[in-house]
């Protein structure tokens, strides 16, 4: 089944919803939290040892700029993404960083990449798994691309413990709903991921699991909703006012201090054995 999820179709967006979206993946990415959620999974990664990086569903590179910062690092990232608008802003963005002579980035789709197996010593797929329609088949795709020995870091949420308070529980849980089938596609692939990598031939090395919760006041969450509020119509699980009601009605129980937000995400590392 095709689904609806606009990051998963990224190439069909206009250009007002993916410069949101640069904004929006540009602000998550320096979210303290999620800083420290992606070094965490890096430093696991042995990425001393790796020569080529390839950092799948790159978005704006904000993966492939971290690696390439790394004191660690001396090696090359590839960057690919569906989209062109992406692929753009993550090679300025590299630029402006000071970091483009360690990273490239082009367009294409991770589930078929015309490249030679064994092409990489690592691989990242950072919030890129809950997206894409067929996961299984990346991550056999991940697996053909890597060098025997090679390391993988696939970082998500687990989408279906995404949720917002409201005041009436059924109104609320009715939202999640509407929110999650609308901005992922594969809500559970982080529940299924130890049985896909294994599926796939690739050796668990180690996870890390987290909780990002906002009591109160709403920060990393604020710039989630706003997002969120323009991509739901756009699947059509809420009309645009619904969606702007939803997200106004949000942001007035931060500012009035009875915010609650939470997903859980979780990182794996693998190698191919
Ligand atoms: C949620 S965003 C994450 C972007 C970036 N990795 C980050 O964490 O900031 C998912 C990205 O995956 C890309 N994407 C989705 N399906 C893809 C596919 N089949 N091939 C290449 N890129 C894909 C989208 O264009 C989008 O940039």
């Amino acid at each position: 089944m095709t689904s609806v999820d606009p990051f998963g179709r990224t190439d069909t967006l206009d250009e007002g919803m993916l410069a949101a979206l640069v904004t929006r993946f540009e602000v998550r990415g320096k979210h303290p939290q999620f800083v420290n959620m992606l070094d965490e999974y890096l430093d696991a990664m042995t990425l001393d040892a790796a020569d080529s990086v390839l950092d799948m569903g790159c978005g704006t590179g904000l993966a492939a700029r971290a690696i390439a910062r790394r004191a660690d690092f001396s090696g090359h990232v590839v960057g690919v993404d569906l989209s062109p608008y992406l692929v753009e802003a993550a090679q300025r963005l590299a630029q402006e960083e000071g970091v483009a002579e360690r990273t490239s980035f082009r367009t294409g789709d991770v589930s078929c990449l015309d490249v030679a197996d064994g092409a990489f010593d690592a691989v990242v797929a950072h919030t890129l798994l809950s997206h894409v329609d067929d996961a299984a088949g990346v991550i056999q795709e991940v697996a053909r691309l890597l060098k025997p020995g090679g390391r993988v870091g696939i970082f998500d949420g687990d989408y279906a413990s995404l949720t917002f308070g409201h005041a009436d529980p059924v109104l609320g849980q009715a939202n999640d709903e509407a929110l999650i089938g609308a901005v992922v596609t594969n809500a559970r692939v982080m529940r299924q991921m130890p049985r896909l990598l294994q599926a796939a031939g690739l050796e668990l090395v180690t996870s890390f699991a987290y909780v990002l919760a906002e009591v109160g006041k709403a920060d990393f969450w604020a710039s989630a909703i706003e997002a969120y509020r323009r991509l739901i119509p756009k699947a059509g699980t809420m009309t645009v006012d619904e969606a702007d009601a939803w997200g106004a009605a949000l942001h007035r129980d931060s500012e009035r201090g009875v915010f609650f937000g939470s997903s859980n995400y979780y990182a794996y590392v693998a190698r191919r054995r």
